[in-house]
């Protein structure tokens, strides 16, 4: 039995509640080029294209459920006796609606703004438009989605990368390995000494990184994943 267990969660977690990934042949950025809507050069340039993006998303995304897996990894922090974290790279809701707590949103959330003005961060369910006004100061036309974008900094690594330090079990679930510095995370941990852990529906971009995969749909080999962890 581990005594610090880190887990890494990316879009094909949620996959099977039904929201899009993003790299998958029918991926978000297989429709719309993510230049436009995923980076601060884009929202300069055009800064209404991105919140109608992000409203869409916000919107869409509410009619979705946790499932299985979010509900096993729950399960696992609260049944688990050692120091656990979950770091996931979505922007849903799906983790803590299922239970977790010991949760870092590495790429922000969708239902939080970021006024570019003060820096605060806030709750936000409804629309996003250049007439928003920033609760905390006031200014209209400063607010955006509190999504980290290409190029940005992620949130909260200091405390990723010191649980990573600290972790003899690191497992990646549902992501392609394809962005920074999510994907170097099984690095870190095997520097560390951890068994690293891969869960996903084929092998990931950094397969090869790992001491063991397990490759299917998430809400059939994350609960038993979860239920032999906690049996062994
Ligand atoms: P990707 O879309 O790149 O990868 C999703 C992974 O999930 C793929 O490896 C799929 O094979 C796998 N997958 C799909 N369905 C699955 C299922 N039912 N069960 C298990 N695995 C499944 O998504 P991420 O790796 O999360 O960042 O992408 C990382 C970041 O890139 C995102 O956070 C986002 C994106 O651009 C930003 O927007 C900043």
């Amino acid at each position: 039995m581990p005594s610090a267990i880190v887990i890494l969660t990316g879009a094909g977690i949620s996959a099977e509640s039904g929201i899009a990934t993003f790299r998958d042949p029918d991926g978000i950025w297989s429709k719309v080029d993510y230049r436009e809507v995923a980076t601060p050069q884009g929202f300069a340039a055009n800064p209404a294209r991105v919140h109608q993006f992000y409203n869409w998303r916000r919107n869409n995304v509410r009619g979705f459920e946790p499932n299985a897996a979010h509900a096993a990894l729950a399960r696992l922090e609260r049944d688990f006796a050692g120091e656990f974290l979950l770091v996931t790279q979505n922007v849903d809701s799906l983790h803590e609606r299922a239970g977790s707590q010991r949760l870092i949103h590495m790429h922000g959330q969708h239902d939080k703004a970021l006024c570019n003005a003060c820096g605060g961060r806030t709750i936000w369910h409804d629309e996003m438009s250049l007439a928003s006004r920033c609760p905390c100061c006031e200014e209209v036309g400063q607010m955006r989605p509190d999504v980290v974008w290409f190029g940005e900094t992620p949130y909260e690594l200091d405390r990723i990368q010191a649980a990573l330090r600290g972790c003899d079990l690191f497992v990646s679930i549902g992501t392609s390995g394809n962005v920074y510095p999510a994907a170097g995370f099984v690095r870190e941990a095997r520097a560390a000494g951890a068994r690293t852990v891969e869960l996903n529906l084929e092998p990931s971009q950094g397969a090869d990184l790992f001491h063991e995969a397990e490759h299917g749909p998430a809400t059939g080999i994350v609960p038993a994943f979860v239920e032999r962890l906690l049996g062994a």
